[in-house]
């Protein structure tokens, strides 16, 4: 039977294998070439991701030969084709790799070894400024445990753009100012979205044609100011609803749903070197009509070459309803496979049991699936919560107590399972 999975193992192609059985360690040194040869294909299939992209940012650019208005896109797809191809080549030996060591773990007496961890990845907090500036705990907090910061409302279109001719940057440059001397980075939250935006945008009399060109005045001028210090935005956030439809807001009622497109073309043109997110709520199992709905529109977005890098996935969960790691994983495993980015932007778990200690330990290990799907899938760039410290979470029900860090900002359980999975080497 050894010998039959000898034969199987695919690169056991120089004869020894296949006249004996593997050992553990021969098996776990075929795993780690699987392991190499998966990078490489992972890298080639960035680096096409990253050729498409650059061949549409050409469109504008110098003249082409024949059929000049065609041909970006047709490079482009072309280049995300092959990308798709190295992807699965990727995929491959990425499951060759588990298989032997799988088998490793079933030949050998010791334990199966730790699955291999990728680097370190950054944690981060969405952080209220306000509450920041009175609440020297929460600062010091985030200083010692956190790598990253979202501000929590500070850069929303109600704050930076509250009337037509009127942008007020002060908050979101000292927030930004602030994080980058302290060493942290910075993701920026949110552009387009159906919620806290000023009545201006909300009760204005719009066509397609102006409303654009507001929406574009707000995300080129937004990005621009920021342009060098912030590396990733959530272009547009939550624009499919529960049940996988077009989430009803000014945007889609007025332009269309290609106010997506747009949207993410403008801050593209903004800031071609930025990360750009699609964000969004219920992200949790892939078998489910708003997941599904949210992939259809990250495969649509793809195939028309729209500039989305990666998705967001707010993990707002509770200790009753939540995704299992495998279910997250394979959700994130859905968007990589588009040649997606993936990363955890939001997370809080509310208590809503009755028996405090079995909802912490609860809370851990809710916190540490989400934590794990991130780490293992090698497209997951970061893993952030709602906020630093339950006294000061956006949910103001106190017994809810959803975050990392307790009302005396003592680190829970599930603070150190998060940073053990992500943070640690
Ligand atoms: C929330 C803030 O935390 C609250 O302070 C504000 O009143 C409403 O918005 N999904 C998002 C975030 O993308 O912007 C929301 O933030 C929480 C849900």
């Amino acid at each position: 039977m050894l010998a039959a999975v000898a034969l199987a193992c695919p690169l056991s192609a120089d004869g020894t294998a296949e006249a004996r059985p593997l050992t553990a360690a021969e098996a776990l040194g075929l795993a780690k070439r699987h392991d190499r040869k998966a990078r490489r294909f992972e890298k080639l299939s960035r680096r096409e991701v990253g050729r498409a992209r650059k061949a549409l940012a050409h469109k504008s650019g110098a003249p082409m030969a024949a059929r000049p208005e065609r041909q970006p896109k047709l490079k482009a797809r072309s280049h995300r084709r092959k990308a798709k191809r190295y992807a699965a080549k990727a995929r491959w030996h990425r499951r060759q790799a588990a298989r032997l060591r799988r088998l490793a773990g079933g030949l050998s007496k010791v334990p199966p070894p730790p699955v291999l961890r990728r680097a370190p990845i950054p944690l981060g907090a969405a952080v209220a400024w306000d509450e920041f500036e009175s609440d020297h705990r929460l600062k010091d907090t985030f200083l010692s445990h956190f790598d990253q910061m979202t501000p929590e409302n500070e850069m929303k279109w109600g704050h930076v753009h509250p009337e037509i001719l009127h942008w007020n940057f002060t908050t979101p440059d000292a927030m930004v100012d602030w994080a980058l001397a302290h060493g942290k980075r910075v993701r920026g939250h949110t552009l387009i979205w159906s919620k806290q935006n000023p009545s201006w945008v909300e009760n204005g009399t719009w066509t397609r044609e102006s409303l654009l060109l507001v929406m574009k005045n707000h995300i080129k001028t937004t990005i621009a100011h920021f342009r060098d210090r912030v590396h990733e935005w959530d272009v547009v956030n939550e624009a499919i609803d529960f049940h996988g439809g077009w989430t009803d807001n000014i945007w889609y009622r007025v332009i269309g749903p290609d106010y997506v497109d747009y949207a993410f073309r403008y801050a593209h043109e903004a800031d071609p070197h930025a990360e750009l997110y699609y964000n969004e709520q219920w992200l949790d199992v892939a078998d489910h009509p708003h997941s599904q709905g949210v992939i259809e529109l990250m495969r649509d977005l793809r195939n028309r070459g729209v500039p989305v890098d990666g998705v967001g996935m707010q993990a707002h969960v509770t200790t009753q309803a939540s995704g299992s790691q495998s279910q997250v994983s394979e959700l994130m495993g859905r968007f990589t496979e588009l040649g997606l980015d993936v990363a955890i932007t939001e997370m809080d778990v509310r208590t809503e049991g009755s028996d405090p200690s079995a909802e912490r330990e609860t809370q851990r290990s809710v916190y540490g699936a989400y934590a794990r799907a991130c780490r293992l899938e090698p497209r997951c760039t970061s893993f952030s919560t709602w906020g630093v410290a339950d006294p000061y979470s956006w949910y103001e029900d106190p017994a809810l107590a959803p975050l990392l860090f307790d009302g005396d900002f003592n680190a829970k359980p599930a603070f150190h399972e998060v940073q053990d999975w992500i943070r640690t080497p």
